[in-house]
């Protein structure tokens, strides 16, 4: 028996024996290595993934531009990763993710800018990049229209008016929200790029984080909408579908598939004859991603019994922000039974800080070593410095 959860059997992770292994790398051989907190990334599921979301839009025939969203994981190995795909440009979100995408080669055509509440600052550097930007209000057009010349093209964000994130959390579903242009104010934003002069050649929505396929109508009539608005403004070459696919938390969810995308935006997008573009960063690499911790406290408290390890929030940030599940596997006994119910908390001073209640786990001792998955996306990009317990350390296979 395994207590690796199924889904993730095809995922790179193997259950032996002698522990836990990742892309065939012995996790505690790695821990051993380089200490924990660790987040071990494997990059050739990075390359899968590119390849596979790539393929999905290559075999229906639609122009086809991809950027990662580089703010789900920025760890160096992994951007150069992308990087050198080759193909796949960067969705950045600040300046300095701008500037990072510029050190790593990228180039102005190929970085993408979606950001909300921009600074005049953040318009001068934009600006004097050259960045391509998703504006998303009437003050941002107006302060970017005084800081680049006539004619430069922009794209607008709109707001997909649907609550389509995982399960509707309303952290994660991103319809009626501070993002985006509402639909009865699209005319007001076009008319407010003209009075700028620039060019709305981008159409933009993200809907929201871990779409499911029970949510795949409601991305459908987003898309629908999207075409709308397109044939509205003959200006328009590019619409730019966002992110929010391939979250997986636990066995039974069920996210869109790169597949089920392409098809669907093919069917609303493909007749215009534009070019779709998307911006996933979860898809690219929540899979390819785990972080392993130590156990130092293992102790019943009320009932409950207790499981501390050396990593809280500030490492990852999943379970007390958004309230998601993360998997947990031991590292050293993963073919162990499981002995019972057993609640694993972090070790920041915080009562949220506590990644499973009543998890059903194997017998847990004071220093093993527990797998979180996934955690290749949002996890050490997300990481903070909360408590001094100082940063995390990273490794790429
Ligand atoms: C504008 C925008 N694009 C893309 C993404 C990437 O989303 P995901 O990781 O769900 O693919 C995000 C995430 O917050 C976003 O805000």
């Amino acid at each position: 028996m395994s207590t690796i959860p199924a889904w993730w059997a095809g995922n790179g992770l193997r259950a032996e024996p002698s522990g836990l292994h990742f892309d065939g790398r012995s996790l505690r051989a790695l821990a051993t290595e380089h200490g924990t907190p660790l987040y071990v990334y494997s990059l050739a599921k990075v390359r899968r993934r590119v390849d596979e979301l790539r393929a999905a839009f290559a075999s229906r025939g639609v122009p086809f531009r991809l950027y990662y969203a580089m703010k789900a994981n920025r760890f160096r190995p992994v951007l150069q990763t992308i990087r050198d795909c080759g193909d796949v440009g960067i969705d950045a979100c600040s300046p300095r993710e701008l500037e990072l995408a510029r050190e790593l080669g990228f180039g102005p055509g190929e970085i993408s800018v979606t950001a909300s509440m921009l600074s005049n600052r953040d318009l001068d550097f934009f600006a004097s990049a050259g960045a391509s930007l998703n504006l998303d209000s009437l003050s941002a057009i107006r302060r970017f229209g005084e800081r680049v010349p006539r004619g430069t093209a922009i794209g607008l964000r709109l707001d997909c008016a649907v609550d389509i994130g995982y399960g509707s959390h309303p952290k994660l579903a991103y319809g009626n929200t501070k993002f985006g242009f509402a639909h009865d104010a699209f005319e007001a934003a076009v008319e407010a790029a003209a009075a700028a002069g620039l060019v709305v050649e981008t159409l933009h929505v993200h809907c929201g984080w871990g779409i499911q396929r029970g949510a795949l109508h409601k991305l459908e009539w987003v898309m629908e909408k999207m075409a709308a608005f397109a044939r509205r403004l003959p200006s328009v070459s590019t619409v730019n579908l966002g992110g929010g696919l391939g979250a997986r938390r636990r066995a039974g969810d069920d996210p869109v598939m790169p597949e089920e995308w392409a098809d669907a935006a093919a069917r609303h997008l493909g007749p215009l004859g534009l070019t779709i573009a998307c911006e996933p960063g979860t898809l690219l690499v929540d899979a390819a991603g785990v972080l392993l911790v130590e156990v130092n406290t293992v102790e019943e408290k009320s009932g409950t019994v207790w499981i501390g390890v050396d990593a809280g929030h500030n490492v990852n940030l999943y379970a007390a922000h958004y309230g998601l599940p993360i998997e947990i596997a031991h590292v050293d006994r993963p073919l162990a039974a499981i002995a019972g119910p057993a609640s694993v908390a972090g070790n920041i001073n915080e009562s949220n800080d506590i990644f499973a209640r009543d998890l059903p786990l194997p017998v847990v001792a004071e220093g093993d070593l527990l797998a979180f998955l996934p955690a290749g996306a949002y996890g050490s990009s997300m990481a903070s410095d909360h408590c001094l317990r100082g940063p995390v350390r990273e490794v790429a296979l």
